[in-house]
Formats: structure tokens, C-alpha cells, sequence
């Protein structure tokens, strides 16, 4: 009798899942079999929880390390492009693949944002992953989750750790321009500054320094970190906290006039793996940017003891990425009825 009861209710549930399914593709409250982290049943009917796609698109995720096994093949950078790419999209109103957007008549797409402008790229990678994934499952997975996807499984290739992807993400019918002027930290920000931009996240400094490792893959424009070489603080001298060598190194990569689109590595030990290299060089005056420089220098709260642990423990290190690369990606994501799942990533349907 009790197996009958308990046969009954997974028929229902697997139907009513089905029939919401249908009702609303994409929406995939994932109701049914282990629904929920913990096991609660129907504990996020709006929430984002790892096994949303399990019913609707299965086969979600090995379509996305498909398409990136291939990408950073071709090309390792393209790791570090996507991983920065989910940091731009959640810290302008959420996770929400508003930086995806193109401009038209009604956007103004955020792609011409100061921080992005002449840098952000791998539009043509997230493309890739959404037309696989809008054939094999129509309007189903948000642009927005594939980002997310796409800088877990860059991390993963790249040597760093993994982490279970909470996922329900849907995507804005707009973007903002001016947020992401205003919400991205420059890369000479003080470390009052990156602290202040984070809290207003809902990010302390754990995920700070943990999230500044994502600097251990990838590269920088010369603009970037040029004032650090010529005119740290407006009276013509380098800044003093930069290793001498480091320092003649990237002179000569970037001149006192001219060179601003030349590039240097943000971890030039290993530029392309995920490891924690990055706090070590930190360690040693040679961070490539001044946010990066700062959480050892900057003397505000107890980053110059998290950048020593990272630097010592690189186990601590992924373990605490892996933890505030979760929290990142919750940021105000939209669910359940709101926003929408988009055929194409760079237009509102
Ligand atoms: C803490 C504040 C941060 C600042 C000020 C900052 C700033 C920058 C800047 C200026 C660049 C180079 C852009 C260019 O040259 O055009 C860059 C690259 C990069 N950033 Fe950050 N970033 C920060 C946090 C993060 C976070 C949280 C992540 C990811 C978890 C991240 C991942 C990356 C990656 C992977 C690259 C290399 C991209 C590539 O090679 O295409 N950054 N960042």
C-alpha cells in the first residue's frame, strides 16, 4: 500500500513536471526526482538549483564543454575571456546575460561600457554554445546559465576547480550601460574601493581575494596597468610596490606613449592554468594591476592575510573560488515568470 502511495505521487509529480514543461518551455521548475539541494521537495519553486536542466535539457552541460574543449584548444585565452565575462554579466543588474545584448533601437548595449569596450570577448564561443543548445533543446537553456556553465567549465579546463552549478537563471529583456560603468571596478581602484563595490553585491573580502584569483589565467591591455609604470599618483613616479624587474619587463612592453592595446600576462608564470601562482607573484610585488597589487598593500581589513593563505594553501584557494564563484552567481538573478529565455544571446526575443 505504502509502494503504491509512493509509485502514485512520482507518477504525479512526473506529470505535473511534464505538463509545466509544455506549458512553458524554459520554465523547468525541475520538479521531480531529488528536485532540490538537500532534498527538500518544492524548496525552490523560483530558486536556482543544480539539477534544473535534468528533465528539460539533460544533455545541457556536455554540449557546453563540447563547444569549449574546442574553443580553448584553439585558443587557451578564451578560458580566461568567458570566466570574466560571467563576472561583467553579474555585477551589472545580476546574472542575467544583459552584457550579451547587441545594441538596437531599444538597448544600449553594454558592450560600450568603459570596462568592456575594446576588451570583453568570447561572444562568439557563447553563439556557438547557444545554437548547439536551441537544437537540441528549443528555448529551454537561458543565455544566462550558459555564462555561468561557461566559467565553471572554463575553470575546469584550464586545472582550476569545479563546483555544483546552481542553474534556473533567465534572461533580461534589457541592460545597462551606465551600471556597468558604474558597478565594474576599475583596475585602479584602491582596496576601500573594490571592497565597497563588492559589498554592494552582497561579496565581502573572502570572495574578493578569491575572485581576484580568477586573475590567474588570462591577460591585460597595457592601458590598463600603464599608470602604475609612469605616474602612479600624479607626481611622475612608478609605483614603488612594483618589483624592479617586473617593472623594466613590462616597460618594455608598454611604452610611456603609445602600445595602450599591447598585452602582458595577469599571472605571467602560468598564464594559461589555473593555479595559485597568482597570490605568489602577489606576494613578490608582481601583480600585474593595482586592484591586484592592493590586496596586499592596501591596508583595509584582513586581505593581505587571505592573499598569504591563497598564496601558501592553493587547495584553500580552490576551495573558496569555488565557493564565491556560487555566491557570484546568484547575484539577483531573475526566475520563475520573470525575464525570459532567448533563441538568440544578442537580442531580446
Ligand atoms: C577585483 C576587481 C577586478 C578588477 C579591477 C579587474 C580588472 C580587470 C582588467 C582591467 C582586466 C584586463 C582588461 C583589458 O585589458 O582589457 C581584467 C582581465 C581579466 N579579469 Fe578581472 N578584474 C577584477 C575582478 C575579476 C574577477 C572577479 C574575475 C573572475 C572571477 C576576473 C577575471 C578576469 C580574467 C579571467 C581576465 C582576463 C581576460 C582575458 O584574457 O580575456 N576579474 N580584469
Amino acid at each position: 500500500m505504502v509502494f503504491l502511495k509512493v509509485a502514485l505521487g512520482f507518477l504525479i509529480t512526473a506529470f505535473l513536471s511534464a505538463t509545466v514543461s509544455l506549458a512553458h518551455p524554459g520554465l523547468g521548475f525541475g520538479w521531480g526526482i531529488g528536485g532540490s539541494p538537500g532534498g527538500q521537495f518544492g524548496a525552490h519553486p523560483f530558486g536556482l538549483f543544480p539539477q534544473f536542466y535534468q528533465f528539460s535539457c539533460p544533455q545541457a552541460d556536455n554540449i557546453v564543454m563540447s563547444v569549449l574543449n574546442k574553443a580553448i584548444a584553439k585558443q587557451p585565452r578564451m578560458a580566461a575571456s568567458l570566466l570574466r565575462l560571467h563576472f561583467h554579466d553579474c555585477f551589472v543588474q545580476g546574472c542575467d546575460a544583459s552584457i550579451l545584448l547587441d545594441d538596437s533601437a531599444t538597448i544600449a548595449s553594454e558592450k560600450n561600457a568603459l570596462p568592456n569596450r575594446n576588451s570583453i570577448r568570447g561572444f562568439e564561443v557563447i553563439d556557438e554554445i547557444k545554437a548547439k543548445l536551441e537544437e537540441a533543446c528549443p528555448q529551454t537553456v537561458s543565455c544566462a546559465d550558459i555564462l555561468a556553465m561557461a566559467a565553471r567549465g572554463s575553470t575546469v579546463l584550464s586545472g582550476g576547480p569545479s563546483w555544483e552549478l546552481p542553474l534556473g537563471r533567465r534572461d533580461s529583456k534589457n541592460a545597462s550601460l551606465s551600471s556597468s560603468n558604474t558597478n565594474i571596478p576599475p583596475p585602479n581602484s584602491t582596496l576601500q574601493n573594490l571592497i565597497t563595490l563588492f559589498q554592494r553585491q552582497s561579496l565581502d573580502e573572502v570572495d574578493l581575494v578569491a575572485l581576484s584569483g580568477g586573475h590567474t589565467i588570462g591577460v591585460a591591455r597595457c592601458a590598463t596597468f600603464k599608470q602604475r609604470l609612469y605616474n602612479q599618483n600624479g607626481n611622475n613616479l612608478p609605483d614603488l610596490t612594483l618589483e624592479k624587474s617586473y617593472y623594466n619587463g613590462l616597460k618594455s612592453v608598454c611604452p610611456k606613449s603609445g602600445g595602450d592595446n599591447n598585452i602582458s600576462p595577469l599571472d605571467f608564470g602560468s598564464p594559461v592554468k589555473f593555479d595559485n601562482l597568482y597570490f605568489k607573484l602577489i606576494l613578490w610585488g608582481k601583480g600585474l594591476l593595482n586592484s591586484d597589487q592592493v590586496l596586499l598593500s592596501g591596508n583595509v581589513g584582513n586581505t593581505m592575510e587571505l592573499v598569504k593563505a591563497y598564496a601558501e594553501d592553493d587547495k584553500l584557494f580552490f576551495k573558496q573560488f569555488a565557493k564565491s564563484m556560487i555566491k557570484m552567481g546568484n547575484i539577483s538573478p531573475l526566475t520563475g515568470f520573470n525575464g525570459e529565455v532567448r533563441k538568440n544571446c544578442r537580442v531580446v526575443n
